[in-house]
């Protein structure tokens, strides 16, 4: 990489800082509205953004909470998972989808993934036991898998099918929605996320009012009218958080349009270089959450862009099942194509607020690391 190619000016590889720039005058209204309120916790921008999301998921229900992390803990132990209960898990994710079937006291069973990074359910057929009580499906990075498959594999096996769309939020698989496949799915509203809270929060969405009730008793220390009725925890979303996510959802339109159109000119972009992407089911709205390419040499890349000035990241450098956290329930071997994938992949910049400039700069320096 020759220095004159470096980029000509900073290019962020998350979008929260252009989400700032592009709406502070509303932002700190809001914040200062909600702070001259009083009220900071629950109240009116909290169940809008729940109302929102549920909406846009095309549930009943929807209960913010501190994190994703939490909504994926409280979707399964308000679905009844818990100790003895095996929970079919894709090997490829962000480790919360797996910490959070633990931490409901179940175990994590690490399913090997297809070409598309998603779940091989072929895979998760062999996996299946007596004790297996849920599928926990991950649409990994703004891709969706096909929800007739997976709705196919949970009814034919008797379990539950969980969704984390953390990565997946407004995404769509036909006509039908992120969020809206399963007995309960959980989102997140990181500032990484699609839509980023300036710090961290999520949701849960499903049909089932008990379910409903439950995440809320649960979100507030078990609390059921005057009474504490069982062991809860203190997961609420604030209401500052719930303000700026509410602002963001009306962008999230546009701004998803933007990412696509991003994706798009990567992609004509890279056309002809070594370099492939993950395969996309044509049924797919890809939301782009993150912008995956896949090349066997990928840490010299990712060093020649860094000397480019573009940042890259690795989602993610080993297949869950290798986390030391993992450790115990680890099976030798268990997930070759995950494995190989994990070696390939390199995330480039993606967000609403680049230009056709800096994604043109993007392009560059990849080409010219093949040239
Ligand atoms: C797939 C997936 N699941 C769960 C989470 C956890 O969400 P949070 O960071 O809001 O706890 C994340 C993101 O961080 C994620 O990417």
């Amino acid at each position: 990489m020759l220095p004159h190619m470096r980029t000509d000016h900073h290019i962020e590889f998350f979008g929260c800082a252009g989400d700032y720039a592009a709406l502070s005058v509303p932002m700190l209204d809001r914040t200062a509205s909600v702070l001259a309120s009083g009220q900071v916790l629950q109240g009116r921008y909290v169940e809008q953004v729940e109302a929102r999301v549920a909406a846009l998921a095309g549930r009943r229900h929807a209960v913010a909470v501190g994190s994703g992390t939490d909504a994926l803990f409280f979707a399964l132990i308000c679905s009844g998972i818990g100790p003895g209960d095996e929970v079919l898990v894709p090997a490829v994710s962000f480790v919360a989808s797996a910490s959070a079937i633990v931490r409901a006291g179940a175990v994590p069973v690490f399913v090997d993934i297809g070409p598309d990074i998603g779940i091989d359910l072929a895979v998760a057929q062999r996996l299946v036991t007596p004790n297996t009580r849920a599928l926990l499906h991950v649409h990994l990075f703004g891709a969706m898998t096909d929800p007739a498959a997976l709705e196919r594999f949970a009814t034919s096996n008797g379990i539950l099918l969980i969704e984390d769309y953390a990565q997946s939020f407004g995404a769509r698989y036909g006509s039908r929605a992120a969020g809206s496949i399963g007995k309960v799915s959980a989102t997140s509203f990181d500032p990484t996320k699609v839509i980023g809270a300036p710090g961290s929060g999520g949701a849960l969405v499903t049909d089932d009012p008990e379910i409903a009730a439950r995440a809320r008793r649960l979100r507030l220390h078990g609390k059921s009218g005057n009474d504490f009725i069982e062991l809860g925890y203190n997961s609420q979303m604030p209401s500052l958080t719930a303000a700026i996510i509410d602002l963001k959802l009306d962008h999230h339109d546009s701004w998803s349009r933007r990412r696509r159109a991003v994706a798009e000119r990567y992609k004509d972009g890279l056309a002809g270089t070594p370099v492939t992407l993950p395969p996309v089911d044509p049924q797919v709205t890809h939301i782009w959450h993150k912008f995956v390419i896949l090349w066997d040499r990928r840490d010299a890349l990712a060093a020649a862009l860094q000397a480019a000035g573009i940042p890259t990241r690795i989602h993610y450098h080993q297949p869950l099942d290798r986390e030391p956290m993992f450790h115990a329930v680890r099976k030798a071997d268990a997930s070759p194509a995950a494995t190989e994938y994990c070696g390939r992949t390199l995330s480039l910049p993606i967000h609403s607020h680049l230009s056709d400039h800096d994604v043109d700069q993007v392009i560059a320096a990849v080409r010219g690391f093949f040239a």
